[in-house]
């Protein structure tokens, strides 16, 4: 738990007191006004702690002297930024997430950090907030409590800064988007007893408290449609399935919207063509996809983005069941195409199928974006530090990719074509829902892309970033909540009317 305020004024409180020094240089503004008061010697100081002011460095300095904190702990802030290039902001986010991992690390409850630099600027305090609310997130809820653990207060830091309405500002606005990464890491955490298809739309449908407008389809309604590639999925499941549309109007009536969609499978067993049991529990995670969606769909209308937007979310549960999808039945996507089920393990595209279909031509978005957590190969190809991307138009890879580079959420370009389009044909149906070993990411790309009529369309496998990374300067949990700053970013950066 964390409580973040801000204040103009430079007295500090009795807890930890935090300044950033810069590499080889000594303190300088507030922070050399505090450490003057100690009469402790710089030079000696840094010497024998071996502290260079490098990122990472610390310098902890306990019941100091001359000031009323009873902890000062100076932190490398590395050499000054160039100020002919623009600072990236996700320095200030690991910062912040860094800053959050020293504290926890020191016990520290209440905090007061000196930020007076110049290139502290509000959106640089809004992205180092965001670090610490990231970092500070734990999924612990099924742990029992140590007995000293009972009493932990909420760690109260007060950021002091020169202009607090600005800070504040900005601290809200990136504080909505790093909720939505929250939201996404929350709902991917939970168990998928606990997250099960019912439980996961109703997350969906809870942002109705924020202004979203909710519809819900059930499998009636989805019958009725159609949406047979979606519900041949949820056959073999004892839970139903469901399809969440998620509106957020923040920009005239007639603007046409931004769509994107998620995979929703709660639990993927793989159905017949069942999987084996190593790290299977980890498929909880197969709704990554979906987690993103209604992440980013929080963060929009949090901080009431000035953009039509819509998220749709294709839920269900991939299990083996005598009632469930078999390999070689055909079954008819809504779209009229009919697929010959090989596998019945690579269901995400199946599920995609009927959920892109629905959505260009519901809504007739100006572009879609999927997200989902759709191939092995994937991991296999770019490992866990990127996404695939997939497009059919080079502007929109090209706004994804640079939204990926600022939002510290990479992504790396991957190709399509006529080539990889024929490895799914079926000498059956009019294609297969897998192509075998060759390219698997791309061929489940070619699948995705038969289920749009050419509209502006990304798809980012997120398989290998969804979830099970290691620990980083802002993340700790298991579920990463991949895709809300990015998606976020681009939303922002590309299609937000200026106010
Ligand atoms: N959910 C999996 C993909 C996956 C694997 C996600 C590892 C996260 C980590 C997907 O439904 C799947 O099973 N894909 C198959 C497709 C194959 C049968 C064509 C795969 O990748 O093996
Ligand atoms: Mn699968
Ligand atoms: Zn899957």
């Amino acid at each position: 738990m964390i409580e973040i305020e801000t204040t103009e004024a430079p007295a500090t409180g009795t807890g930890t007191l935090v300044v950033y020094a810069r590499q080889n240089e000594a303190l300088a503004g507030t922070g050399a006004a505090f450490w003057a008061t100690t009469g402790l010697d710089w030079d000696a100081v840094t010497r024998t702690a071996g502290f260079k002011g490098k990122p990472g460095n610390v310098l902890d300095i306990l019941a100091p002297t001359g000031i009323t904190a009873n902890r000062l702990l100076v932190l490398g802030a590395g050499k000054a930024p160039d100020v002919t290039l623009p600072t990236p902001m996700n320095a200030w986010t690991d910062r912040g997430g860094s800053l959050f991992g020293k504290l926890e690390a020191a016990k520290a409850t209440v905090v007061d950090v000196v930020l007076d630099m110049a290139e502290a600027t509000p959106e640089a305090i809004g992205e180092l907030a965001a670090g610490l609310r990231l970092r500070a997130y734990k999924f612990d809820r099924y742990k029992a409590k140590k007995p000293d653990e009972d009493e932990v207060a909420p760690m109260r830091i007060t950021l002091h800064v020169a202009d607090k309405a600005a800070a504040d500002l900005a601290i809200a606005d990136r504080g909505a988007v790093a909720e939505g990464t929250l939201l996404a890491r929350e709902l991917i955490n939970e168990p998928p007893n606990v997250m099960g298809t019912l439980e996961l739309a109703a997350r969906a449908e809870a942002l109705a408290e924020l202004g979203v407008e909710i519809e819900t389809l059930d499998e009636a309604q989805m019958t009725a449609l159609g949406m047979n590639a979606l519900l041949c999925v949820a056959r073999g499941s004892r839970q139903p399935p469901r399809l969440v549309i998620m509106r957020w109007n923040g920009a005239a009536a007639d603007e046409q919207p931004l769509a994107f969609v998620g995979k929703g499978v709660v639990f993927d067993t793989g159905g017949i063509s069942i999987k084996p049991g190593l790290n299977m529990e980890d498929m909880k995670g197969d709704m990554g996809g979906s987690a993103a969606v209604i992440g980013l769909m929080h963060a929009l209308a949090r901080r009431k983005a000035k953009v039509n937007a819509i998220g749709v979310v294709g839920i269900v549960e991939n299990m083996p069941d005598g009632n469930a999808v078999r390999p070689g039945d055909i079954i008819r996507a809504m779209s009229g195409t009919t697929i010959e089920i090989v596998n019945t393990d690579a269901e995400g595209r199946l599920v995609l199928a009927d959920a892109l279909w629905y959505t260009q031509d519901r809504f007739k978005p100006r572009l879609m974006v999927d997200l989902a957590t759709l191939t092995g190969a994937i991991v296999v190809a770019l490992g866990v530090d990127q996404a695939g991307l997939f497009s059919n138009r080079d502007e929109l890879a090209t706004q994804l990719l640079a939204a990926g580079i600022k939002a510290n959420e990479k992504l790396w370009h991957m190709p399509m074509g006529p080539a990889y389009a024929k490895i799914i044909e079926s000498r059956f149906a009019d294609i297969k829902n897998s192509g075998g070993r060759h390219a698997g990411s791309v061929t489940a790309a070619q699948f995705l892309a038969r289920f749009h009529n050419d509209v502006p369309w990304a798809h980012l496998d997120i398989a290998g970033v969804a979830f099970g990374n290691p620990a980083n300067e802002i993340n700790t949990s298991w579920g990463a909540g991949f895709g809300v700053a990015l998606l976020d970013r681009f939303v922002r950066d590309n299609f937000e009317t200026p106010s």
